[in-house]
């Protein structure tokens, strides 16, 4: 049942992302009569595209719930890590080989791989011209970020297909790769609100959230709903150890072990089906959606460290929804 305060909650959420929405489609718009035009017409497109802004919208509660008061400091930062996560993902998806982003085509199949570097390039570029107006800690800590990210990035090449890959390395790239830019826009904003008393709360809470987002995220690779803008199963053909295969090669004996590994290492479109059977029978989605839930938990309970407001309200409102978000 979703109470009357949800409902309001929600809709005012969807009102923020609208903000969010606005202030992006007015940075692109400036950037179109400037000399930069051409590489903003290849980017605005995945830019604009559908995101769900999660990081921004986090970034303007978290400043908010932390006492700040300058709209454009806020937003200043929300927009930077929204351009700098952009610009991941259009690298990320020359990476995976993906061919589908927010819904559309990526830029590395419409145009070639090298107009996707330049312009995964140019968003990195634009992010730190936007978030050099931040204080200095929060620039450090973005470029630091964004080493952790691809440090993450790497070490999730290094295990794919890996059999024996453990929990602990699977967590070690997704808080490189996740859970630290959802951490830093948080903490980031409790810093810009000179707010330093709640900045390692927000640090954990945006850890946390991060860590639940990217599980929801294996899981919805898995359970491929059409609403995600990303297709069904790429994890499993791309040969990356997300956390519900892991469990199952761990929980998994006898002739279903040798056949999970069989069907890992020989993936293909036609072993869907007994590839879904080896996951439900090893219990690794209900594993994965209760350590979904404990790291929302988690990240309510650092939430609570900070003073009562409708921000606050918000941000946790926004974090039981990660939980069922279908894309
Ligand atoms: C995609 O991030 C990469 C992950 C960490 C799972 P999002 O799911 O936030 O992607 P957009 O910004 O909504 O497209
Ligand atoms: C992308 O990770 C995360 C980055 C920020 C680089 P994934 O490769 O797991 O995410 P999707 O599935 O492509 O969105
Ligand atoms: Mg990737
Ligand atoms: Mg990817």
């Amino acid at each position: 049942m979703v109470s009357l305060n949800q409902i309001s909650a929600r809709a005012e959420l969807e009102r923020r992302r609208y903000q969010v929405e606005e202030a992006l489609e007015e940075f692109v718009q400036k950037r179109l009569s400037q000399p930069d035009a051409p590489v903003m017409r290849l980017v605005r497109d995945v830019l604009l595209g559908g995101g769900k802004r999660y990081r921004p919208i986090l970034a303007v509660l978290a400043y908010e719930a932390c006492g700040g008061e300058d709209r454009e400091k806020a937003f200043n930062l929300a927009l930077s890590g929204e351009l700098i996560h952009t610009a991941t993902l259009v690298h990320d998806d020359i990476n995976d080989q993906s061919k589908l982003r927010r819904g559309k085509p990526t830029l590395h199949t419409t145009m070639s791989q090298s107009h996707a570097i330049i312009a995964g390039d140019y968003l990195f570029a634009l992010g730190f011209g936007l978030g050099g107006h931040n204080d200095d800690r929060v620039v450090e800590r973005t470029a630091s970020i964004c080493g952790g990210i691809a440090s993450g990035e790497i070490l999730q090449m290094e295990h794919i297909g890996n059999l024996s890959t453990t929990p602990e390395d699977y967590y070690a790239i997704v808080d490189g790769k996740t859970a630290s830019p959802f951490a830093s826009a948080c903490w980031g904003a409790a810093i810009t609100a000179k707010a330093e008393q709640y900045a390692d709360s927000m640090e954990n809470f945006g850890m946390e959230l991060g860590r639940a987002f990217q599980l929801v995220d294996d899981l919805l690779d898995l359970t491929g709903d059409p609403m995600m803008g990303k297709p069904r199963g790429t994890d499993v053909h791309d040969g990356k150890m997300t956390l519900p295969i892991i469990h199952a090669l761990t929980m998994l004996h006898g002739s279903d072990y040798e056949h999970f590994t069989d069907v890992l290492t020989n993936f293909g479109d036609d072993r869907w089906g007994e590839f879904t059977e080896l996951i439900e029978k090893a219990g690794s989605l209900q594993y994965v959606r209760q350590l979904i839930e404990n790291h929302i938990e988690r990240a309510l309970n650092a939430l609570e460290n900070l003073p009562e407001s409708r921000a606050r309200t918000l941000m946790a409102e926004l974090t039981k929804m990660s939980e069922r978000r279908r894309a």
